[in-house]
C-alpha cells in the first residue's frame, strides 16, 4: 500500500508580486485538492499569507511559515512575525532552521528557541537539519548528531507527536535530481537520524516524530526517495514553484 506522504512546498522569496502568488497557489490547489495519497502544506513568503489564508483557507491545501520569531505574541520586536500571530491566521506549520536562514547567521540554538515557540504556539514545526559536505570518515554524521539535539533542544518526549525532522543535505539543494542523494545513502541517513532520535526520547517517542527529506527532488526521483521506508514525505523548493511539476512531485510514486 502506498504511505499517505507530507509533501511541504517551500516558496522561498517567490513570487515577486501577490498576483503571481494567488496564481500560482490557485493552479496548485486546481491539482492538488483531490489527492488523497498526501497532505500538502504551502509555505509562501509571509506577505502573501494574510491574503491566500483569508482567501483560500479551508480548501484541501494546509498553510506554514518559513520562519517565525523566538518571540511568542506580540511586543517590541521590530520586523518580527510571532507562531501566534501565524496560527491565529490559520497557518499549521512553520519551517525552522532552513539552511539559507543558518547561512545569514542563525544558529542551533536560536533554532531551538523557535522551535519551542512554535510548539507553544500550536505550529507543527518543520526542523531543518543537515550538513555541508560528507568526509570519507562519517565526521559528518556526528556534526548531524550535534546540530539535532541542539535544534530541538527544550522539545520534550511528548511534544515529538507534533516534530518533523526534515534532512536537507546543503550540498543537495537547489541543483537537479541527479545531484540529490540516492535512496542508499538517504536510507543509512534516515536510520542514523531515528538512532539519534532514539537516543534523545526512547524509541516509542522517536518513533512518533516524522521524517522528511529536502534537496533536489523532482518528479524523477521522488518515486523512488519516498520508498525509504523512515522518509515520511518531502520538503520541496525549486520543484514547487512549477503547479504541474509540483503536482508530479506529490502524486508519483
Ligand atoms: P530544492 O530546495 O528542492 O530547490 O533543492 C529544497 C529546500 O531548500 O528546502
Amino acid at each position: 500500500m502506498q504511505k499517505k506522504r507530507l509533501v511541504i512546498a517551500n516558496w522561498k522569496m517567490h513570487p515577486v508580486t501577490q498576483g503571481e502568488a494567488r496564481k500560482l497557489f490557485k493552479a496548485v490547489v486546481k491539482r492538488v485538492s483531490r489527492v488523497r495519497t498526501a497532505r500538502v502544506v504551502i509555505c509562501p513568503p509571509t506577505l502573501y499569507l494574510g491574503d491566500l489564508a483569508s482567501s483560500y483557507g479551508g480548501s484541501a491545501i494546509i498553510f506554514g511559515a518559513q520562519d517565525i520569531s523566538t518571540e511568542e505574541g506580540e511586543g517590541s520586536f521590530t520586523g518580527e512575525v510571532s507562531g501566534t500571530m501565524l496560527k491565529r491566521l490559520g497557518v499549521e506549520y512553520a519551517i525552522l532552521g532552513h539552511s539559507e536562514r543558518r547561512s545569514l547567521g542563525e544558529t542551533s540554538s536560536l533554532v531551538a528557541k523557535k522551535v519551542n515557540s512554535a510548539l507553544n504556539a500550536g505550529l507543527v514545526p518543520v526542523v531543518c537539519v543537515g550538513e555541508h559536505e560528507r568526509d570519507n570518515d562519517g565526521g559528518y554524521l556526528h556534526w548531524l548528531e550535534d546540530e539535532i539535539k541542539a535544534s530541538l533542544k527544550g522539545v520534550s518526549k511528548s511534544q515529538t507527536k507534533k516534530l518533523i525532522i526534515a534532512y536537507e543535505p546543503i550540498w543537495a539543494i537547489g541543483k537537479s535530481a541527479s545531484d540529490a542523494m540516492d535512496n542508499d545513502e538517504l536510507h543509512q541517513t534516515a536510520l542514523f537520524i531515528k538512532k539519534v532520535l532514539v537516543k534523545m526520547y526512547g524509541r516509542k517517542s522517536a518513533n512518533n516524530v516524522r521524517i522528511l527529506y529536502g534537496g533536489s527532488v523532482e518528479p524523477s526521483n521522488d518515486d523512488s526517495l519516498i520508498k525509504v521506508k523512515e522518509i515520511d514525505g518531502f520538503l520541496i523548493g525549486h520543484a514547487s514553484l512549477d503547479p504541474d511539476t509540483f503536482f508530479d512531485v506529490v502524486t508519483n510514486g
